[in-house]
């Protein structure tokens, strides 16, 4: 049982030696996405000061308007895994394809891809409200110190090595597991440190608040209305509280802590929903999972999944168990 009032550095070093391959290198670029959070942290703190609100004027590889938030936010986290060495790979949600690192002396020895969303929530940034990063890592497939390939990234969520995010909000937390349960670790900003404030987080397995953005609700599965029905309903402990902030990381921290269910269904609009599997919802799963909660597409397990192309999108249903399974008997009736 992690106590408090430990520093993430400290955390870091007691844990190192339960990993189940150990030698470091876990360490090492959990360290350097600490210091990526940090420097995004930093700017996105300033955003209204500088010009860096807004839109940055191109598209991303999903046909979906980068700000200049989502740009800065992917550099800083590629440039900080880039100079320290620490991984073979990095896929990233606003880069078209993943990219292969090459350390000084050309010959790769690190084992870890990383995949990112470097800035989730982008809709909120000009409006002051709180936004993510999502990061999760697996051990390559292909052989060390050759150039990685697609395949080491389209690997199944439950081959996680370690999955969090960093949630830029009224505190800045940076909250993950490397599968031994799931801790978060708050940022004093004028220190610089993150220190352990919330050990063993986990999802109650009863909650009162459902998440899902109701103006596409005329688009959804008859199963999907129906549970929002259930919600809605004045009965038991019933109706249930919606919250929707609008940024996953978010909406996902409040669940955990409260007890709660985050839903982006598919729709008629949008055949997949709109959440991608790589880089958000297995990352998401992965901790669900480890916090004592479930994630799935409505039907199936999303670290079971296995993945055809780095920005595939997937439906996504993920909180407190008692709520994503009754989700399920609606689904199941009427899908
Ligand atoms: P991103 O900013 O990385 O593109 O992700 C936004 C995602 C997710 O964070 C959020 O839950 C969802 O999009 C909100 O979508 P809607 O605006 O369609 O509700
Ligand atoms: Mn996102
Ligand atoms: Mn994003």
């Amino acid at each position: 049982m992690p106590k408090k009032n430990k520093t993430l550095g400290e955390f870091i070093i007691e844990n190192q030696s339960s990993f189940q391959y150990s030698s470091g290198e876990l360490s090492k670029l959990i360290n350097a996405i600490r210091l990526a959070a940090k420097v995004v942290n930093h700017e996105v703190n300033k955003a209204g000061l500088v010009d860096i609100l807004g839109a940055a004027g191109d598209t991303n590889i999903q046909g979906e308007d980068q700000q200049k938030l989502d740009v800065m936010a992917n550099d800083k986290f590629i440039q900080t895994l880039k100079n320290r060495e620490i991984v073979c790979g990095i896929a990233s949600e606003e880069e078209d394809d993943f990219i292969s690192i090459n350390s000084s002396d050309d010959r790769n020895q690190n084992k870890y891809v990383v995949l990112i969303d470097p800035l989730d929530g982008s809709s909120n940034i000009d409006v002051n409200v709180s936004v993510g990063t999502i990061f999760s890592i697996y051990r390559r497939i292909t052989p060390v110190g050759s150039p990685v390939e697609m395949k080491d990234f389209l690997q199944k969520g439950s081959e996680q090595v370690a999955a969090g995010y960093v949630v830029y909000g009224t505190s800045t937390m940076l909250v993950y597991s490397t599968g031994a349960g799931v801790n978060g670790f708050t940022l004093n900003p004028a220190l610089g440190t993150f220190y352990l404030s919330h050990p063993n987080m986990e999802f109650p397995e009863d909650g009162k608040i459902y998440s899902v953005n109701e103006g596409n609700y005329v688009h959804f599965l008859q199963g999907v209305k129906d549970y929002i029905k259930y919600c809605q309903k004045e009965e038991g402990d019933r109706p249930y509280t919606s919250r929707y902030i609008g940024s996953l990381v978010s909406d996902f921290h409040r669940n955990m802590i409260k007890g709660g269910i985050y839903m982006y269904p598919k729709s008629s609009i949008a055949e997949n929903g709109k959440l991608r599997l790589l880089y958000e919802c297995n990352p998401m799963a992965y901790l669900a999972e480890q916090a004592n909660g479930v994630a799935t597409d409505g039907f199936r397990r999303i670290l079971d999944i296995e993945p055809t192309e780095l920005h595939q999108r997937v439906p996504f249903f993920c909180g407190s168990k008692n709520m994503v399974n009754k989700l399920h008997e609606f689904m199941a009736k009427n899908a």
